[in-house]
């Protein structure tokens, strides 16, 4: 997500805080921008692509005050004009932001007579300063109640060019203020300032700090001062980035309560889901094609069990490398939904070029804002995730799985409401790492494995195996366990593990059989099941819990959890390359 740094003190503002911005590159960005106070005037410099190629940059002025952001887009494509810092008319004030304004469009509509040169929802919050200055108030107070009128989550620097303070606060977004000699940092991370100091105070939600020689800390709702204490940071620099986890995959994997509950953020509400961004007619679909690669198509896979059971609409999936060679049977009464993290896979661009040459509507859900997935659609719905830096798919997926609920109750004109307690659900299960991990340690000198899975937990089981084989090299196959009997049981001694995803659905008693056949093949059989059910405590060599989940539909943002964290154990004991795996690209974008 995007990253932020803000500097007041003695030294060369603008020089720390480009450094700031390439200690948080790691968070990944598609632009940047930094706002200098220098004598009495704010000097703003806003580019795309990466902060090494920029030119001239020493030629920023040495101002004491200084703001700079890393930009990942979620509202508005790449380009200046959506990089921050974000003005008010007059140039006067400077505002970075990291999170998502909820309410941005109503707000838009309240300031509509200040002028508008950004496509982002950041951009109100320089104008709710400028209008409360015009009603009279100084920076400070103006500040204070823009943020009263902001919904949603944010972490914010603002810098005023009459005003030699710098202001911060924070809601649902991380901010960090660094406390030097006569110099105060405000970072997303305190990788970006903890060269220069690791005394930090970690602000909390509703904190506004105002940062002069000193710094005064109040809650913005209350106005009252609160004291925070200032802790020591104990990490060494290098292991910025992961913070404290060994790879980004494993980081990634406990983002997953955060990312979904920002995927679905604004997007639900009592009556119905808000994806204002899709407006398609679906009286006038008579079907949907699905399209993906990898673990995206398994993403579809479990997006035709969700569609078809909560909205009746017919649904197909195809690979979509299959589907662009197969003079696909579309037109203008289909809706093909292309799904990818990347946006840039060869196969799933051609195949959305290859429906709209037939006619059919286009939509897709995409994890990178202004891809070329996203631009070649007709519709695009982003699913929030931040940037992935692990090859192997975890929070993107889970993101995925969120959006293509929300549609399937979209299509049905229905309530998604029991999603907004997965995001917990998950956290949960994420407590139960170590038993997870120790469960791996027994398994990860086996040369094969088997996933299996019935209903919508049979694309799980197609993406558990799928995570194994790509980090660890270990051969793994997902089946459906109803297909067990059609052959692979052929392959069941106590040298294949059998990994079963068997919650309490409406499958269950099936998926119990299938176990109970491997076991009397001497087979060992590790199982993915719900909270409580002591049957397969008994049944299985290996239990892992998920919470339970009334609705089937949302069940696989659960199961899919452990499966993610096995394969990463099992690949970190056999000591492989687990963020870069040997022959694998993030995206590829080659056929
Ligand atoms: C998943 O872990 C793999 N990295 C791979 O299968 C990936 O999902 C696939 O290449 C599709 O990528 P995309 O989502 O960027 O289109």
């Amino acid at each position: 997500m995007c990253g932020i740094i803000g500097y007041r003190g003695t030294g060369k503002g603008p020089a720390i805080v480009i450094q700031g911005l390439k200690k948080l590159e790691y968070r990944g960005y598609d632009s940047w921008g930094i706002a200098v106070k220098s004598k009495d005037r704010i000097k703003v410099r806003k580019e795309t692509g990466q902060i090494g190629a920029a030119k001239g940059l020493d030629a920023t002025g040495d101002g004491s005050t200084a703001i700079g952001h890393t930009r990942w887009a979620t509202h508005g494509n790449v380009s200046r004009e959506n990089a921050h810092p974000h003005m008010s008319t007059d140039n006067k004030i400077a505002v970075v932001h990291n999170g998502i304004i909820d309410n941005y469009q109503e707000l838009k509509t309240r300031l509509a007579n200040y002028k508008f040169v950004s496509q982002t929802d950041t951009e109100v919050i320089p104008l709710l300063i400028k209008e409360n200055m015009d009603k009279g108030h100084d920076f400070t107070t103006a500040v204070r109640l823009a943020l009263n009128d902001l919904d949603g989550t944010f972490a914010i620097v603002a810098m005023h060019e009459d005003y030699d303070q710098m202001i911060c606060a924070k809601k649902g977004s991380p901010l960090v203020i660094g406390v030097g000699d006569n110099e105060f940092f405000v970072a997303s991370d305190s990788p970006a300032f903890v060269e220069h100091t690791r005394d930090a105070i970690i602000l909390k939600d509703n904190d506004m700090a105002v940062i002069r020689d000193n710094i005064g800390i109040m809650n913005y709702v209350t106005g009252e001062d609160v004291q925070r204490d200032i802790s020591r940071i104990d990490y060494s620099v290098e292991d910025a980035g992961k913070g404290d986890y060994e790879h980004f995959m494993l980081k990634e994997i406990h983002e997953q309560p955060d990312v979904v509950n920002r995927t679905i953020q604004g997007r639900i509400s009592k009556k119905r889901t808000l994806l204002p961004e899709v407006d398609i007619d679906m009286k006038k679909v008579k079907r949907i094609v699905m399209v993906g690669c990898g673990t995206a198509y398994y993403a579809c896979l479990v997006g035709e069990y969700m569609i078809e059971s909560i909205s009746g609409i017919r649904v197909e999936t195809e690979y979509a490398s299959e589907f662009r060679y197969r003079k696909p049977l579309v037109d203008r009464d289909t809706l093909v939904i292309a799904v990818t993290q990347s946006g840039e896979t060869a196969d799933t661009l051609a195949a959305i070029q290859e429906a709209k040459r037939k006619k059919a509507k286009t939509l897709s859900v995409v994890n990178v804002v202004g891809s070329s997935i996203a631009r070649e659609s007709d519709q695009v719905v982003y699913t929030r995730a931040g940037p992935e830096i692990g090859v192997a798919s975890t929070k993107a997926f889970t993101s995925q799985l969120c959006v293509l609920y929300l549609l399937a109750n979209m299509f049905a004109g229905k309530d998604p409401g029991k999603i907004a307690s997965v995001g917990k659900l998950i956290g949960k299960i994420l407590k139960d790492e170590k038993r997870i991990m120790e469960i791996a340690d027994q398994y990860h000198l086996k040369n094969n494995f088997l996933y299996l899975g019935r209903g919508i937990n049979f694309p799980i089981a197609l993406e558990g195996a799928l995570k194994l084989k790509e980090i660890s090299y270990i051969h793994a196959e997902g089946q459906s366990a109803a297909e067990m009997k059609h052959g692979p049981i052929a392959l069941i001694d106590n040298q294949m593990p059998c990994v079963f995803i068997a919650p309490k659905d409406s499958t269950y008693s099936k998926i119990v059989g299938n176990i109970e056949e491997v076991k009397a093949r001497g087979g060992s059989v590790i199982a993915i099941a719900t909270q409580g059910d002591e049957q397969m405590k008994k049944l299985a060599d290996d239990v892992i819990f998920v919470p339970k989940e009334a609705d089937e539909m949302l069940q696989p943002l659960l199961t899919v959890i452990p499966l993610q964290i096995i394969a990463y154990y099992i690949a970190n004991y056999r000591n492989c390359e687990i963020d870069k795996p040997r022959n694998l690209a993030k995206s590829v974008t080659v056929e």
